[in-house]
């Protein structure tokens, strides 16, 4: 059990360096199964969600280490190509192994992924596009096979930009025949990361950040070096404590456009906000406005992943702010702890309204989710006095060094373990 103990009301100062990209990291840590060579990423966070991925590249039979924020993998010796439910239990981008390998060998057995609970997360778009591009998958609930003895391209048509999906079928098209069209796919930075990735190894993509991505089967199969972009959710949640709790932080390493959308409504909330080419300088006096309505979107609207952790800065703001979640059913699991610190938010379907309050007070809260915990962090952060958040190792499943980070910055948190 991990154990965050914070004292708030401290203003954040100085610089951060921001982690590397948890969610471009794992798509490319299952695409380098796809060569038989070597992979060297650098900028890789350490966490949980990454060993996870690193265990179950190892059981597949490849050598995969990590060394700080170096990772060596070497795909040569892939023996098997099934995957084990405690291995795909412990995160959601297991499932992203999928394409990978029927890639490279025709086949792969696993069962649905695990992940945070924020409502249904069904595989059936993943699944449908695989299909199309030839394979053959037998679903049975628990265990899914999908075989294909020639994988042919296609013209896949998406009818909601998932993520996840359009990195499964990028990945299995690699290896198809001819020409495979994702017309709908998901444009987030992190689709474009690993795009790049599969160029460095001899794939022919291209259009990721658009809503379509082509991909040229057949050809991937060459070593390669790639650095792992930065973490636009980790920026985010540093930029909503350094808004919520005042100060003056430049966030370092960082794609500005990656979190604009984010850093728009700081910026209407009253912080000064200067972004360069690879960083962002945000100072706040602490003290809040409202502002107006957020709704969550695919890329380039604003992230769902970065709703808890605004809607923890907004808590104290002046006047009343209204966010609607339409990414996932059930992303306000941090609502009725966050409430426990004294804010007060209604929940209303896929709305939450926060009215500022003047102050919080700290006490004991429970981590529902990775970023749910995160929010009650920043959260505890602002309030008075102590407050403690027990984790069942959902925060540190995304943030690297998130107490170090936040300490170098001037808060009070520590964690013990
Ligand atoms: N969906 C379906 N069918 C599918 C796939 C998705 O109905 O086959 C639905 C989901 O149920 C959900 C919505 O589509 O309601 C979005 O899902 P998407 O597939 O886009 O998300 P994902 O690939 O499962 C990734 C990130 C999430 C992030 C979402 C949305 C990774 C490892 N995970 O998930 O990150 O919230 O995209 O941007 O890349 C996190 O880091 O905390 C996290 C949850």
């Amino acid at each position: 059990m991990d154990i965050w103990r914070i004292r708030g009301g401290r203003k954040l100062d100085g610089v951060c360096f921001v982690q590397g990209s948890k969610n471009a990291s794992l798509p490319i840590l299952a695409a380098s199964l796809l060569s038989g060579g070597e992979t060297q990423l650098h900028n890789v966070p350490q966490l949980r969600d990454i060993d996870a991925a690193l265990r179950i590249l190892r059981h597949l039979g490849c050598t995969a280490e990590q060394r700080e924020n170096e990772v060596y993998i070497s795909a040569g010796g892939l023996t098997r190509s099934a995957i084990p439910r405690r291995l795909m239990l412990e995160m959601r981008s297991s499932v992203i192994f999928m394409g990978a390998l029927l890639a490279r060998c025709g086949e792969a057995r696993l069962c649905p992924p695990g992940g945070c609970q924020l409502g249904r997360r069904p595989i059936d778009l993943h699944l449908g596009a695989l299909r199309q591009l030839g394979a053959e998958i037998d679903d049975s609930g628990e265990e899914i096979v999908c075989t294909a003895k020639a994988l042919r391209g296609a013209e896949i048509r998406l009818p909601f930009p998932s993520v996840g999906a359009t990195e499964n079928t990028m990945l299995a098209a690699t290896a198809a025949e001819g020409e495979t069209v994702i017309r709908g796919a998901a444009r987030e930075p992190e689709i474009a990361a690993l795009q790049d990735y599969l160029r460095a190894i001899g794939c022919e993509v291209h259009g990721a950040g658009t809503d379509t991505v082509v991909i040229r089967g057949g050809r991937g199969t060459q070593s390669a070096e790639h650095r792992i972009i930065a973490d636009r959710i980790a920026a985010s949640t540093m930029a909503c404590a350094a808004a919520a709790c005042g100060g003056s932080v430049e966030l370092r390493g960082v794609d500005p456009a990656h979190f604009s959308t984010v850093l728009y409504f700081l910026k209407q909330a009253g912080c000064d906000i200067i972004s360069e080419n690879r960083s962002v300088w945000l100072r706040s006096a602490g003290k809040l406005h409202a502002v107006g309505e957020i709704v969550t979107r695919p890329y380039p609207g604003f992230p769902t992943d970065a709703q808890p952790v605004l809607m923890a800065a907004l808590l104290k703001a002046d006047g009343r702010s209204l966010i609607t979640e339409t990414i996932f059913e059930n992303r306000f699991r941090q609502v009725p702890e966050l409430r426990r610190l004294g804010a007060d938010i209604g929940l209303a379907g896929q709305s939450a309204e926060i009215w500022g309050v003047d102050s919080l007070h700290g006490t004991v809260l429970n981590a529902t989710d990775l970023r749910g915990g995160a929010a009650m962090i920043v959260a505890g952060l602002t309030a008075e006095g102590q407050t403690v958040v027990y984790d069942e190792g959902h925060v540190r499943r995304g943030y690297e060094q998130f107490d170090v980070r936040l300490r170098a910055l001037g808060a009070d948190i520590y964690l013990d373990n």
